[in-house]
């Protein structure tokens, strides 16, 4: 090595620690016009390579905390009541009256620990009436005007410090450092080579080109294994990252993005999929209901007269329907939306030509109770396919979708919503636990669901679990890590 692999301020410190012999950083950064942070980083590079040694002395360092700052205006508790039994003995209860609420006490006690006063029955007195500065407003005194270290201290004061430590905020211990560098004989012999500093080219610009007066100049060679302060850059958080990731994988597969409101009627959330209005996933425990506004606009009559009839008594769809008499009121409430299935379903109603196909992924609402396993609010990946398409289909995209995001082994189980038929749930192969993971629901939409907004052909649709993929993807155990907004593992998240 040569002292040319040397960056600038390697050169710098180096030609200092030559004259100086042996530097505190702030000395160097002093003698060298560098800024701390620069003679520190450059010392760090320096010690890595085994150019200079540091040496590091802790000194415990003494300075006045809140409390002490006001003890050494208006003086000790102590201070003040001995003031006051200087003009004569005192009763316990005119000391109440006279001394601050909850600082007799205090007062008390420390006096009896210095031994300054008596007590007999209910009188205090003063042991004798010249008292004198005791060794602990001293040490105040002292502290008054700046910090200072530990063992700068008198012999005689060390154990007040102690004292003063115990009452609350008097005194702040704080740590400090001291360095002391100097050159190591390899940090010798290159220092001898380094005369001048600034004649190395660490950058070569078209300028130096133009004007030739990189000739004769020495280069700076790139130390590629100098050590450097981690950087920490701006990134996005991982649930976004992978909201985009999975856009981008529908998109590829020509599918469309779709939005649709949070705040939803129970009409779209519920009775347009054919929720029976008794559903246990209506009521209040389950579902969010929205107090202002409390009701939402609904759909015109006609459609309204189609969906009513699906669930009273089947209408026009073939079906028996569910029965009971359907509630206007109960479709009117406002609720933030259970699943991104109500943004899917308000899209259908539009009658786009077909073929459709959809994706959309959005926060949803539930009254989860918050475990390392469920959050209250989270995402799903919503979808549906529209046309000349059968069950097979469906299969195929949730496997094309899952292989994509990288998981190759998928199953299918037979599941159950209002809303399907034939439903299904998707799991995943989780390769490091060995296990089989749900991570959504599927179906083709029942024709109670379709007809009442004129779709004959089938609907292959699908809501699947946006963090339950993430938690996979990144090895986590706890949900809540999401939203826990710790700065310090979103760093330490790759890109
Ligand atoms: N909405 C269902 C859920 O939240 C998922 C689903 C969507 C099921 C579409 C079938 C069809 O679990």
């Amino acid at each position: 090595m040569s002292s040319t692999h040397l960056h600038p301020i390697e050169q710098k410190l180096l030609l200092n620690l030559k004259k100086a012999g042996s530097a505190s950083p702030q000395s160097l950064s002093r003698s060298s016009g560098l800024d701390i942070n620069a003679v520190m980083r450059g010392l760090d590079w320096l010690s890595s390579k085994g150019l200079v040694e540091i040496e590091e002395r802790h000194e415990e360092l003494l300075r006045l905390g809140r409390e002490g700052e006001r003890y050494v205006r208006d003086g000790l508790p102590e201070r003040r009541l001995a003031e006051l039994l200087r003009e004569g003995e005192r009763s316990m209860g005119e000391l109440q009256r006279l001394v601050p609420a909850g600082e007799l006490g205090i007062a008390i006690g420390w006096l009896k620990r210095k031994g300054a006063v008596r007590i007999e029955g209910d009188k205090v007195s003063l042991v004798s009436d010249a008292v004198e500065e005791w060794p602990d407003e001293r040490l105040l005194k002292m502290l008054a005007s700046g910090a200072l270290k530990s063992s700068q201290l008198p012999a005689e004061l060390k154990g007040w410090v102690k004292a003063l430590l115990r009452r609350k905020d008097v005194l702040r211990l704080e740590e400090e450092v001291e360095r002391k560098v100097s050159l190591t004989p390899k940090g010798c012999e290159l220092a001898e080579g380094v005369l001048e500093v600034g004649e190395s080219i660490g950058q070569l610009t078209p300028e130096l080109l133009k004007d030739e007066r990189w000739r004769g100049k020495e280069f700076r060679r790139y130390d590629v294994l100098g050590e450097v302060a981690p950087a920490t850059v701006a990134k996005r958080h991982p649930l976004t990252r992978l909201i985009d990731e999975i856009s981008e994988i529908f998109i590829s597969l020509g599918f469309r993005e779709i939005e649709g409101p949070i705040v939803e009627s129970g009409f779209w959330n519920f009775d347009a999929l054919f929720v029976p209005q008794d559903h246990p996933a209506r009521e209040m425990q389950d579902t969010f209901y929205l107090v202002e506004p409390g009701t939402a606009r609904l759909p015109d009559e006609r459609l309204m007269a189609e969906v009513a009839g699906a669930h009273e008594n089947g209408g026009a769809t073939g079906s028996i329907g569910w029965g009971y008499r359907w509630s206007k009121e109960l479709a009117a409430h406002t609720l933030l939306r259970t699943h991104t299935t109500a943004t899917t379903i308000r899209h259908l109603a539009k009658k786009e030509r077909l073929p459709i196909k959809v994706f959309s992924i959005g926060r949803v609402f539930r009254k989860e109770r918050i475990s390392f396993k469920h959050l209250p609010e989270f995402h799903q990946i919503e979808g549906i396919v529209v046309g000349d398409v059968s069950f097979r289909n469906l299969l195929g995209v949730l496997k094309e979708f899952y292989a994509s995001m990288g998981f190759e082994q998928i199953r299918f189980r037979p599941a159950y919503f209002p809303y399907t038929e034939p439903s299904l749930e998707v799991e995943v192969f989780f390769e490091k636990k060995g296990r089989w993971i749900e991570l959504g629901g599927a179906g083709i939409f029942r024709p109670e669901v379709t007809l009442p907004f004129g779709i004959e052909h089938p609907v292959l649709a699908w809501g699947l679990g946006l963090e339950r993929l993430a938690m996979l993807r990144l090895d986590l155990e706890d949900i809540r890590a999401f939203y826990r907004s710790d700065i310090e593992w979103l760093r330490s998240l790759p890109l």
